[in-house]
């Protein structure tokens, strides 16, 4: 019987990969501009790292996440945490990391990326998986507004490299710790009195966490809300501060926006600056990427008082998006080698090898074949050139290279074989 790939978790093949490639290395170009490093950390987790990031009372954590225990927990130090989970998002883990490694002893303010995969257990559909792939930046140690704008520029910087105008940025602010329990309070008081108006699931949210209820999808739900009080009337001095600053930047640097304060986020880490670039060309999942600042968390996973801000952008929705527009063909090799003859196969083999050191792509058969159906797999796999070598060519001291794009061959003499490659690995 034949085994298939789990329901939300999908291959990237051949054909597909090239412009996941192009993507991450426009993603390295940029943050590289933006004077950003990899961090690269483990993709699982001690379970309690998300709950206490993310929050227990969020989706994620009340049933999307992939939590299991360790085969050997019982014989572990039950201080410990025993569970483990498929980490459903990177910021916890870069800011364990960041914690563990001491990383603000010597220099507080750093500015880290990542790429790889994510695991949430949602229902999947078009731009939904379960297992999907981020790529994302987290910047430590500053809380200065100037650095919200930063993300945001990186991010639109981006989408411009990659060709995307679409994705509108949509921006809030969640206030802080001075503010939004204030706030908190007030949008209580207003849910309670349409407690009969909500859905089950929003009933439930209403002492639990309140702010997720303006992000309900139910209609019942977004007319019962359509009034609710909106944090932005509600921020403290210093929050209105740094978000007025956010806008001016943003503004002077010719970045659009617009306001959303029903904005919420499904992660209970955040303060202050939220947002999300979302398009229209990717049905109900339209969050391309989204991030925003997270001043306690370092604190909160053991480290000082140190605050951050960051995004997350989802790889699968972004590729869906390219693939809407024009990509360039992917090349084959730069050279199929043809031999026709057992002493050219033998003298075949380690030029192709010695060739391939140089860092030159080439293919050749193992089996003999016909001149004709090797030209054929040459075209099959989109050769940029073929060199063909028989027998009677070595005898010469000169092989035939011929160009598959203008079908035009050459001889060339057998010491100008890597030189000549070369120089149209370069054009
Ligand atoms: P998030 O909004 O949960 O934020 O995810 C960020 C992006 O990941 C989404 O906008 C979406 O493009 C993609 N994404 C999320 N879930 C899925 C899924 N099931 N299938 C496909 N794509 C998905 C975070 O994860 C935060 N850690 C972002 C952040 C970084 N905030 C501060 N720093």
């Amino acid at each position: 019987m034949r085994i298939t790939a789990i329901r939300g978790f999908s291959d990237i093949l051949p054909g597909e990969v090239e412009i996941w490639q192009a993507v991450e290395a426009k993603a390295r170009e940029v943050f590289s501009a933006y004077n950003f490093s990899e961090i690269r950390i483990p993709i699982l987790e001690k379970t309690e790292l998300f709950s206490r990031s993310i929050g227990e009372a969020t989706d994620i954590v009340e049933k999307e996440m992939y939590t299991f225990e360790d085969r050997d927990s019982r014989s572990a130090d039950m201080s410990e945490a025993t569970k483990l989970t498929l980490r459903p998002e990177g910021t916890a883990g870069v800011v364990r990391a960041y914690v563990e490694s001491e990383m603000y002893k010597s220099e507080p303010a750093r500015k880290l990326y990542y790429m790889g995969p994510m695991f949430r257990r949602e229902r999947p559909q078009k731009g939904r998986m379960r297992q999907f792939h981020q790529i994302g930046a987290e910047a430590l140690g500053r809380g200065d507004p100037f650095i919200d704008a930063e993300i945001l520029l990186l991010l639109s910087d981006f989408f411009n490299a990659v060709g995307l105008t679409e994705p509108s940025l949509q921006l809030n602010s969640l206030g802080d710790s001075e503010c939004r329990p204030k706030y908190r309070e007030k949008l209580w008081a207003f849910l309670k009195e349409r407690e009969e108006s909500l859905c089950e699931n929003c009933r439930r949210r209403i002492d639990r966490n309140p702010l997720r209820v303006l992000d309900c999808k139910e209609p019942g739900c977004i007319r019962a809300t359509k009034d609710a009080p909106s944090i932005l009337d509600w921020l403290c001095a210093n929050c209105q501060e740094h978000f007025q600053t956010v806008q001016r930047l943003l503004r002077e640097t010719n970045v659009q926006f617009t306001l959303n304060p029903r904005m919420v986020r499904g992660l209970d880490y955040y303060c202050r600056t939220t947002f999300e670039w979302t398009t229209t060309q990717l049905g109900s999942q339209s969050a391309v990427a989204a991030g925003g600042r997270y001043d306690g968390l370092v604190q909160e996973l053991g480290g000082p008082a140190i605050p951050g801000v960051g995004f997350a952008m989802g790889v699968e929705r972004l590729t869906m998006l390219l693939r809407t527009q024009e990509i360039a063909a992917a090349n084959g090799p730069l050279c199929y080698v043809v031999w026709v003859g057992e002493t050219a196969r033998d003298w075949v083999f380690p030029l192709v090898h010695r060739l391939r050191q140089k860092g030159l792509s080439v293919e050749m058969e193992g089996e003999a074949r016909s001149l004709k159906s090797q030209m054929r797999r040459a075209d099959k796999l989109k050769a940029v050139s073929v060199l063909i070598v028989g027998d009677d060519e070595l005898a010469k001291g000169k092989v035939v290279l011929r160009n598959m794009v203008t079908r035009e061959q050459q001889e060339i003499r057998l010491d100008r074989i890597e030189a000549e490659l070369t120089t149209r690995k370069a054009n």
